[in-house]
């Protein structure tokens, strides 16, 4: 049996289609350059998890492609409650993807074009209990990718290659550094916890700016879990007492393997550690405290 890639029904400028009707011009810059901008954004039932937050960061990454942003907030958030309804709902991550449209092949980006907007849920992959009972490993990787990672660019071929080197490394991910600092993880970021404090890179053009990881600074700040944003060289990594990946598809997950050696140290070392179990229930519990779904809100009423 063939898995599914994604459930049935996606959205293609403006329309509602069966994923098997959906067609894009080989043209499309998206195809051809990688031009584009995406998201991913978590919805539990239809509660979305900073949604609003992902579709700011939309908005700065098509600026920073001097792409003009198709829809008004409002238009994206009744598009995407509208698909996720048509797929049924549950737990799902929402892909959203614009590009800058069809073109003859020229590198100058033409005035004018049309974005195309392509959206489709997936489940939601987030890591089964087991895994943050266990924990993930991690391959160390020099961090080759372009000088504006900040943007979410649909150009992703550095992500992939890192992500595929960890894998021939025998790792679930990779780690990444440049010049010696932790910049994330290939599609999630990083942070370090030593002596009772969690290690933060700060959100530069190094690294994508997450909105998991932004959350968990918010919640680490509200229940006075000392915090640090600064670089974090592959010494203190090396040496942490705890490592975390964070993304929308991951949440809050614990590294206890890096390059084959367990992280921590004595009863702890390669086991997920008491930062991270605090961090987790406090994800959690703000997961259980999302405010309900507007449109099952309005079908109860
Ligand atoms: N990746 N860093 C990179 C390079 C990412 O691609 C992602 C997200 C993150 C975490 O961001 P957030 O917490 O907003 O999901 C960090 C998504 C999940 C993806 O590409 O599928």
């Amino acid at each position: 049996m063939t898995q599914a890639l994604c459930l049935p029904t996606v959205f293609l400028n403006g329309e509602y289609m069966p994923l098997e009707n959906a067609k894009i011009s080989p043209l499309d810059r998206g195809f051809i350059f990688g031009d584009g901008v995406y998201e991913v954004i978590p919805y539990y039932d239809g509660r979305g998890l900073r949604a609003r937050e992902h579709l700011l960061r939309l908005q700065r990454s098509m600026d920073e492609l001097y792409l003009t942003n198709p829809y008004a907030i409002d238009k994206w958030e009744a598009t995407i409650n509208e698909l996720i309804a048509r797929n049924g709902g549950g737990n799902v991550g929402v892909y959203i993807q614009v590009t800058r449209g069809v073109a003859k092949r020229d590198f100058p980006p033409p005035e004018g074009l049309t974005p195309t907007v392509f959206m489709m849920v997936n489940p939601l992959a987030t890591p089964k209990p087991e895994i943050y009972a266990k924990g993930i490993s991690v391959a160390s990787l020099d961090d080759n990718r372009w000088l504006k990672c900040h943007v979410k660019s649909t150009a992703l071929l550095g992500a992939v290659l890192l992500k595929h080197e960890s894998s021939l490394l025998g790792a679930d991910e990779a780690i990444m550094f440049r010049d010696g600092y932790l910049t994330e993880s290939s599609a999630s970021n990083i942070a370090a916890v030593k002596n009772g404090v969690i290690l933060c890179p700060p959100m530069d053009n190094l690294i994508l700016g997450g909105i998991t990881y932004v959350l968990m600074m918010e919640l680490a700040r509200k229940a006075g879990m000392p915090m640090e944003v600064r670089r974090v060289s592959r010494k203190e990594v090396r040496a942490a007492d705890e490592l975390w990946i964070l993304s929308s598809t991951k949440e809050v997950a614990p590294i206890v393997l890096l390059d084959g050696k367990p992280v921590g140290h004595g009863a702890d070392a390669g086991k997920p550690g008491p930062m991270f179990k605090k961090m987790y229930e406090l994800f959690q519990q703000y997961k259980r405290d999302l405010p309900p779904a507007a449109r099952v809100a309005r079908a109860a009423e």
